[in-house]
C-alpha cells in the first residue's frame, strides 16, 4: 500500500488529496509507474480528471466499485475487494493506492506500507484508519522538510 497522509490521518477532501506536494507526487509516480494497481472507483475518477485523455501510468489497473454495472474499459473490475484480495496471487506484487475505503479494506492484507507523513494538519473529510504500528518494522526512512518518507514491513 502506498499513500500519504497528515498528522490526523488525513487523505483526502472529496475526491482530491487536500495538498499539494510536489516532490511527493514524484515519489509516488517512481514507486508506481508500470505496476499492477487497485484502487477504488471514486480515486480512478479523480485520477482521470488529472490526466484526461492520457492513459494513467500503470501496468494494469484494478478499480473496486460495489456497482455492479460499472465496467471501465482498460481496467478489470473488482465488484467484491475481500474475495479479490483472498484470492491473489501471493507472487503478485500489487499496489494499493486508495482511497480511504479501499485502504481500510486492504489494510488487514498488506506486507508493506509505504507512507508519507506530510507534516502539518489540513482540511478534508477522508481519513486513514488508526495504524497499529506494533504490527510492523520500519525498514526505511526519509526525512524531509514537508514529508517523512517511511517504509514498513508486517512482522
Ligand atoms: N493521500 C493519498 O495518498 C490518497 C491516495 C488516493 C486517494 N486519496 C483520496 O481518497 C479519497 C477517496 O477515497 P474514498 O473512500 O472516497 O473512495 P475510494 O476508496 O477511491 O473508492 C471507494 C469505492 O470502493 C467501493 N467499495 C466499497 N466496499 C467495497 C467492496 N467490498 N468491494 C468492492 N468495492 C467496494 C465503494 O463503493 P460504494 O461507493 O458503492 O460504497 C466506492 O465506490 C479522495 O479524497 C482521494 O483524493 C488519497
Amino acid at each position: 500500500m502506498i499513500w500519504a497522509m497528515d498528522e490526523n490521518n488525513l487523505v483526502g477532501i472529496g475526491d482530491r488529496i487536500p495538498w499539494h506536494i510536489k516532490e511527493d507526487l514524484l515519489y509516488y509516480k517512481s514507486k508506481t509507474k508500470g505496476q499492477i494497481v487497485l484502487m477504488g472507483d471514486t480515486t480512478y475518477y479523480s485520477l482521470k480528471g488529472y490526466y484526461k485523455e492520457k492513459p494513467l501510468p500503470y501496468g494494469k489497473i484494478y478499480v473496486a466499485t460495489i456497482d455492479k454495472n460499472l465496467v471501465i474499459e482498460g481496467c478489470h473490475m473488482v465488484y467484491d475487494i475481500i474475495s479479490f484480495l483472498n484470492d491473489l496471487d501471493k507472487d503478485i506484487d500489487l499496489w494499493v493506492v486508495g482511497g480511504a475505503t479501499i485502504y481500510k479494506l486492504s489494510l488487514p492484507y498488506a506486507n508493506r506500507l509505504y507512507i508519507s507523513f506530510v507534516k502539518g494538519k489540513y482540511e478534508g473529510d477522508r481519513y486513514f484508519p488508526k495504524i497499529d504500528y506494533s504490527n510492523y518494522n520500519l525498514i526505511w526512512e526519509n526525512d524531509t522538510d514537508k514529508v517523512r518518507y517511511t517504509l514498513f514491513e508486517r512482522k
